[in-house]
């Protein structure tokens, strides 16, 4: 088949680690096994124009963010295509333009890489499907998560799932370092659970992601954290089976320190919380304590706070972020938002 020009348009959404993914080996290799609850209304909406020419040996695309031309993007994506060629041999064939924009407000503290380069990777792959039409279904999504591990590995967490599992990990059949697996044995309990995002800082990042997966080679408490991750995998994945609510509020808080226990244990070290993330910590277990109320919070590598909960408890625990924990956000900022599905073809 040949194709000699058109356009793919996918989104593809963020996602939240539950048992976080810190520390990575050789190509975009997990060190330790994670898994993701998939959101979605932070997303990702990515055009790919694709126009036939002469295979030069050299990447071809341009970059517009939001419709605008955007070159600081460009080292990211170049990179991208440097890594995945060799998966895409007509990569070269092509002149790509790659129009993006995200659901979320930018700069807003909230990682676009994830679901980025999910979109990317995806519609990469649609062109390859239109190419090799009788390509199943499930190579489709099983490749287009390889791709996407390779421009960010949480990445490879968002194209099919609501809950999806990254890493090799003895208790679960099929995990792969490679690609990221879909989770099917969850509980109602968890059914469009929901995540308020409270943008604490939205500043840039402290530590970009790159750096903060290297402070895990010669950490000194890397090999326990590691084997701590495969034991908090099994224990959650018992935890969204059974819909055991307490079980899963404790691994899951316990990871989200952990995460920044290894950060504040590193050499350099950082602090990556803010005073505020601290009080809405304790308002959340204070508030927890008084209601019963099966309420936590998880971070990622910022001051961020995701404050999760199931969907019967939404009007009294929203009432509670608005009247208690969105004071300390910047600007009052929130974004409300809840389990999704994965990647979508628009
Ligand atoms: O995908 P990266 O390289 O940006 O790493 C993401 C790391 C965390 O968000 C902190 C944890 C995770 O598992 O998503």
């Amino acid at each position: 088949n040949t194709i000699e020009n058109g356009s793919f348009e996918w989104s593809a959404p963020s996602n939240i680690a539950l048992v976080k993914y810190w520390g990575k080996l050789g190509k975009q290799l997990p060190a330790n096994p994670s898994i993701s609850l998939t959101l979605n209304n932070c997303k990702t909406i990515t055009k790919l124009g694709f126009e036939k020419k002469a295979n030069d040996g050299k990447f071809s695309f341009d970059l517009l963010f939001e419709g605008q031309p955007k070159e600081s993007f460009r080292p990211k994506i170049e990179k991208f295509f440097e890594r995945v060629e060799e998966y895409l041999p007509f990569l070269k064939d092509y002149h790509f333009t790659i129009d993006t924009q995200n659901t979320f407000p930018h700069s807003s503290g909230i990682a676009s890489s994830a679901s980025g380069m999910a979109a990317l990777a995806i519609n990469l792959m649609n062109l390859e499907k239109e190419l090799n039409p009788e390509m199943t279904e499930d190579y489709f999504n099983q490749k287009a998560s390889f791709l996407a591990r390779l421009g960010s590995g949480s990445a490879c967490r968002s194209v099919k799932g609501k809950v999806v599992i990254w890493g090799e990990h003895v208790e679960t059949d099929n995990s792969s370092n490679l690609f990221g697996v879909e989770y099917q044995d969850v509980n109602l309990a968890f059914a469009n659970f929901q995540d308020t995002i409270l943008l604490v800082d939205k500043g840039e990042k402290q530590v970009s992601s790159t750096v903060g997966h290297d402070l895990m080679h010669g950490h000194p408490f890397a090999e326990q954290r590691f084997a701590q991750a495969h034991q908090n995998l099994s224990k959650m994945k018992a935890a969204l089976a059974t819909g055991d609510l307490d079980a899963f509020i404790k691994i899951t808080e316990s990871e989200a320190l952990t995460l920044h226990a290894m950060m504040m244990t590193s050499m350099p070290y950082f602090i990556l919380m803010k005073p505020n993330t601290l009080e809405i910590i304790n308002k959340i277990w204070e508030y927890r304590t008084k209601t019963a109320l099966p309420v936590c919070f998880t971070l990622d590598a910022g001051a961020n706070v995701h404050v999760l909960y199931p969907e019967n408890v939404r009007s009294e625990v929203l009432e509670f972020i608005k009247n208690e924990l969105v004071g300390y956000c910047q600007n009052s900022q929130y974004i409300c938002d809840e389990i999704g599905t994965g990647a979508v073809k628009i």
